[in-house]
């Protein structure tokens, strides 16, 4: 028995954190804050090492949303509005209101733990757009990390950190979520937490969709290539309602190494042309008005920016080019004085360079590699494959509950700040949905919103009924069943990835992203899709969730990837049925329903879904946008 091989801890605490990134930091840091006025114990659990864990693992070179609401720059309301018209009009104000009030202060807690902020020669922090500052990041998360870690040792044997155990599976009591279950994925043992109250803070979820990059770039996307929809799968299995499932993003990014373009955009205000030097922000302006009133205020939403794009690729005018050669020209067109032109110079090459290496080093290799310089010549850009994440410009996660002081009814607040529709069980980051553009800074608050609701939650409701080592033994068995698999079968052919009995991981995972690129709009169909294509992809994953019981690994690493793809396959079926539920199209440049072109009215509304884990049943739910502004 492989369960026998395995040594059972387990770990009781009353905050449970699932995750390492930015929003499981503020997480840590708030928490630790509370718990020690109210003498209760807080245990983070990482998949892989918080230091470098979640998003911004590689650092970043803008903290995207910080509002200067003490310059009174900008107000909430003013950002309220910004979110929502990029959203298309589909977002929780209540909930997006609830961070950008208190998103200032965590920038300010980044700047005294250490984080280098751009500052002018009067100190003010220098912004690369109306909402964006810039920031020297490559060191972001260890700064914040550290803090979070520190923060935790205060609490003493009441504040743990685990590194490097895999979540897969919540712990219910009825309606309660009374833990997670996890193993090691460098020892052979498996996990239970049992805990007063658990936040989702597992990130967003890449890799469901083919990947452009394939072959000798496998591996490479945009968003973290670990983040593997563990969140969704959490909230899902728990039985909470999850909203904006249909919303993906597909960021635009400099092509092939997925360097980050807001710098280029924002502060040295470059364009973007097709081959022939057109800007079809402008010769195709007229297509936004189809997508009014968003498509025509300011700034042009997201996806169609995309969408723009696309049809340029479309007509056969690409490639698609950054002109940082002509931005560069025109930034330095006013400076007469030879000497001072060679500083200029000299400054803007650096902070090209250093946008890339602050956050993804791969494109400076590719323009090194490829003998560009910035400021001769331009770049590729190119729409990358779909993402889930709600941090960004994409809105899927968890329905979860807002603040109380803003809330405009009862399905949008049920006590405690962030808690999804099962108790006890939180979600932020980009494991809470409809509260898109929350950034870096953002989801580190969010965190922190969450945790403090959940240790009030903690402090108001202490009777967590103990499950039982029957249970305990099930999931055991279930979670460690791919490693069984593996032994019993592996002889049966010479070569260990091609076996009749079983399936590996990776293949998994190819057939699960092809299913998604052909039939659920990836980037090889230009994010077209149907609903005939639709039912036919959802026929398709029908297969695979019965392939999935024969899912097999030979090691503990090969474990995690059979888990991570289970949890890729939960977040492609609510997807998929979400945008089944959506007969319209609302984000093209992210996807277009063919057989519903335009944008309808009745469907001003969020798109939710719950997967019920008594029946088994999947219910969609249209719920009613509550605007505050
Ligand atoms: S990156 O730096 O991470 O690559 P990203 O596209 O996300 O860039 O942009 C950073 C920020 O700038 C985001 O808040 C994004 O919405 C905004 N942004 C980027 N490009 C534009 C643009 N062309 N117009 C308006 N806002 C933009």
């Amino acid at each position: 028995m492989i369960t026998e091989n395995f040594e059972t801890v387990i770990i009781e605490t009353d905050l449970l954190i699932l995750g390492g990134g930015m929003a499981a930091c503020g997480a840590a840091f708030e928490a630790s804050h509370w718990a020690k006025k109210h003498n209760k114990k807080v245990t983070v659990v990482d998949k892989a090492s918080m230091e470098r864990s979640g998003a911004v693992a590689m650092g970043l070179s803008a903290i995207n949303l910080y509002l200067g609401l003490k310059n009174g720059k900008n107000t909430v309301e003013d950002y309220i509005n910004y979110v929502k018209n990029d959203l298309m009009g589909i977002t929780r104000d209540d909930l997006v209101a609830n961070i950008a009030r208190h998103v200032d202060s965590s920038v300010h807690l980044f700047e005294k733990w250490g984080l280098p902020i751009w500052k002018d020669e009067e100190g003010n922090y220098i912004n690369e757009g109306r909402w964006q500052i810039m920031i020297h990041g490559e060191s972001y998360k260890n700064i914040v990390s550290e803090a979070a870690k520190n923060a935790l040792k205060e609490l003493g044997e009441n504040g743990e950190y685990y590194e490097r155990i895999f979540i897969t599976e919540p712990i219910m009591d009825g309606d309660r979520c009374v833990g997670a279950a996890g193993f090691s994925v460098r020892e052979n043992k498996f996990y239970i937490f049992k805990a007063n109250a658990v936040l989702d803070v597992m990130g967003g979820a890449v890799h469901i969709f083919r990947p452009r990059s394939v072959g000798e770039g496998l591996g490479r996307s945009w968003y973290p290539p670990f983040n593997s929809g563990a969140s969704t799968y959490f909230t899902l299995k728990a039985g909470a309602e999850m909203t904006c499932q249909e919303v993906r993003f597909v960021p635009v990014r400099f092509k092939d190494s997925y360097g980050p373009v807001g710098a280029w955009f924002l502060l040295f205000k470059s364009k973007a042309t097709n081959a022939k030097g057109e800007d079809y922000m402008e010769t195709r302006k007229a297509e936004l008005e189809n997508w009014a009133p968003y498509g025509t205020a300011q700034p042009t939403p997201t996806n169609l920016r995309n969408y723009l794009m696309l049809q340029e690729l479309e007509a056969g005018n690409g490639p698609i080019y950054m002109r940082t050669d002509e931005a560069i020209k025109k930034l330095m067109a006013d400076i007469t004085d030879e000497k001072e032109a060679k500083r200029k110079m000299k400054e803007l090459e650096s902070e090209a360079w250093e946008d890339f290496l602050d956050m993804t080093v791969s494109q400076a290799l590719n323009w090194a590699s490829h003998n560009i310089s910035p400021e001769e010549s331009p770049s590729e850009i190119s729409a990358c494959e779909p993402y889930f994440i709600s941090s960004h410009s994409g809105a899927s996660g968890a329905w979860v509950s807002g603040p109380k002081d803003l809330s405009p009814s009862d399905d949008y607040h049920w006590g405690y700040d962030n808690m999804t529709t099962k108790k006890g069980l939180f979600a932020a980051g980009d494991a809470s949905g409809a509260s898109s553009h929350k950034f870096s800074s953002g989801s580190f608050t969010e965190g922190r919103i969450a945790a403090k609701a959940a240790l009030a939650f903690i402090v108001d409701n202490e009777d967590v009924a103990s499950f039982d080592e029957e249970k305990i033994n099930e999931l055991k068995e279930q979670i460690l069943k791919p490693l069984a698999t593996f032994e019993e079968h592996k002889d049966y052919a010479n070569d260990e990835d091609v076996n009749p009995n079983f399936i590996k991981p990776k293949m998994f995972m190819f057939r699960l992203q092809k299913i998604m690129d052909e039939y659920a709009g990836g980037a090889s169909v230009g994010f077209k899709t149907s609903k005939a294509l639709l039912e036919k992809g959802l026929e398709f994953l029908e297969f695979m969730k019965e392939d999935a019981e024969k899912l097999a690994a030979k090691d503990l690493n090969e474990l995690m990837r059979v888990w991570e793809n289970v949890h890729r396959m939960w977040q492609a079926e609510s997807h998929i049925r979400t945008m089944l539920f959506r007969e319209e199209t609302r984000w093209p440049g992210y996807y277009f329903r063919t057989d519903h072109p335009k944008m309808k009215e009745d469907w001003k509304a969020f798109a939710n879904c719950k997967w019920d884990p008594e029946t088994g049943e999947w219910e969609m739910i249209k719920r009613d946008i509550k605007e505050l502004t």
